[in-house]
């Protein structure tokens, strides 16, 4: 007997073991799409794993005081629940923490710039930026050695990126994190056990009357908060919120020096919206339903804003109205991905 039999069981359990480790099963619901997934990063298991002990470490912080996670909290849809983030060192951002919930649908990023369009890329910007600090790292610091030294990252490491000789470099780093990023996906909402799954009774009678509101003239808020996300990229719109001329927050203006991009900013994704609050890009909006006012206003009164959408003109909406949208928007919020260990802290 020479045992080929047995040695032959062994590779195939050896190959099966890398496969896991290189394939990445989404598992998506009925009616939603695949992500797109960057060729030079395409989705793993280990890196998923690496990213989400990265993602809520602490050392990713010039002072151990804050990871991602800090400001993205999954109970909170990945939000703060502040109006404007604080950084590691109490800066303030001039703008409030999103959600990353079906990030991995989103053609671009962030609030007002249009020429962030990869997770991989918008990473770097809280590890290293300076205006405002986040995480405060900068380039050169003790960060990426004392992620070699660690017994758990050199395991981690070693299974999201097993061919390479210098495995602990800040692209592997963003790369993992941006793997991570994309698994958030929230699908499973009573608005889409309502329209995916086909349950009737998923959804109140009051919601489905708030869904046509929703999607009709004059609230027009498909228009802006389109797909199956109910957002808006990769347009931009001023929604009258705010006085465009007040930096720093100038919308996308800031990048592409248009005067007829200031104020304009992205519209966010509605998915769990009543877990986001405060509303808009500086948090100046409390609840739901004074972003109902807003909208019914055609937007903040006494800025004469020559600059707002056309769409933002105002309308009435009667108390029973009000309340449908309300429960409609409500339906959008998907308990399970609040709670699910697949995103919860790993350590
Ligand atoms: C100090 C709080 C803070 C920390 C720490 C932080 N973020 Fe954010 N995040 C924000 C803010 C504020 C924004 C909006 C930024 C803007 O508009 O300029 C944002 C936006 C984002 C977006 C864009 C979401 C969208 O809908 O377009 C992603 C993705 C993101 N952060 C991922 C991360 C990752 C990954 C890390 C860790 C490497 C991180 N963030 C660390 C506050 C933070
Ligand atoms: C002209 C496009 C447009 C229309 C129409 C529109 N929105 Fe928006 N919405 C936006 C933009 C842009 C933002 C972000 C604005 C900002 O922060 O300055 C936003 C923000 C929001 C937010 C806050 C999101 C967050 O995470 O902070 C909610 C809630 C919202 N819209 C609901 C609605 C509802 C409900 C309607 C219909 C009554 C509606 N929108 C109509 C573009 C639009």
């Amino acid at each position: 007997m020479c045992g080929c039999k047995s040695r032959l069981a062994l590779l195939a359990v050896f190959s099966l073991a890398a496969a896991s480790a290189q394939t990445y099963v989404w598992n998506l619901p009925k009616g939603f799409p695949k992500p797109r997934v960057p060729l030079d990063n395409p989705m793993t298991a280990a890196k998923v794993e690496l990213g989400r002990h990265l993602f809520y470490d602490t050392r990713m912080s010039v002072n151990g005081k804050q990871a991602c996670a800090t400001c993205h909290k999954q109970e909170l849809a990945f939000t703060d629940g502040r109006p404007v983030a604080v950084g590691a060192t109490g800066e303030k951002h001039p703008r409030g923490s999103m959600s990353l919930v079906n990030i991995a649908y989103s053609s671009v990023l962030t609030w007002s710039n249009p020429g962030l369009k990869e997770l991989e890329q918008q990473a770097l910007v809280p590890m290293f930026g300076e205006h405002p600090v986040e995480l405060g790292l900068r380039q050169g610091d003790a960060f990426l050695p004392t992620l070699r030294s660690d017994a758990k990252y050199k395991e981690l490491f070693a299974d999201a990126f097993p061919e390479e000789a210098d495995r602990f470099t800040i692209a592997n780093v963003t790369k993992a994190i941006a793997c991570f990023e994309r698994t958030i996906i929230s699908a499973r909402s009573p608005y889409d056990r309502y329209h995916y799954a086909e349950d009737d009774n998923a959804v109140s009678e009051a919601a489905k009357r708030g869904e046509i509101l929703f999607f009709s003239q004059p609230l027009s808020c498909f228009r802006c908060h389109g797909g199956f996300n109910f957002s808006g990229d990769p347009e931009f719109h001023n929604t009258g919120l705010y006085n465009p001329y007040s930096a720093p927050n100038v919308g996308i203006f800031e990048f592409t020096k248009d005067p007829k991009d200031l104020g304009k900013f992205k519209a966010p994704t509605l998915r769990n919206i009543t877990s986001t609050a405060p509303y808009m890009h500086d948090g100046s909006i409390a609840t739901l339903e004074d972003v109902l006012d807003h909208y019914a206003a055609g937007g903040r009164a006494g800025h004469n804003n020559q600059l707002k959408d056309p769409l933002i003109a105002g309308f009435h909406l009667s108390a029973a109205d009000r309340k449908d949208l309300i429960e409609f928007l409500k339906s959008l919020s998907d308990e399970a991905v609040l709670h699910d260990s697949r995103f919860a802290n790993p350590w």
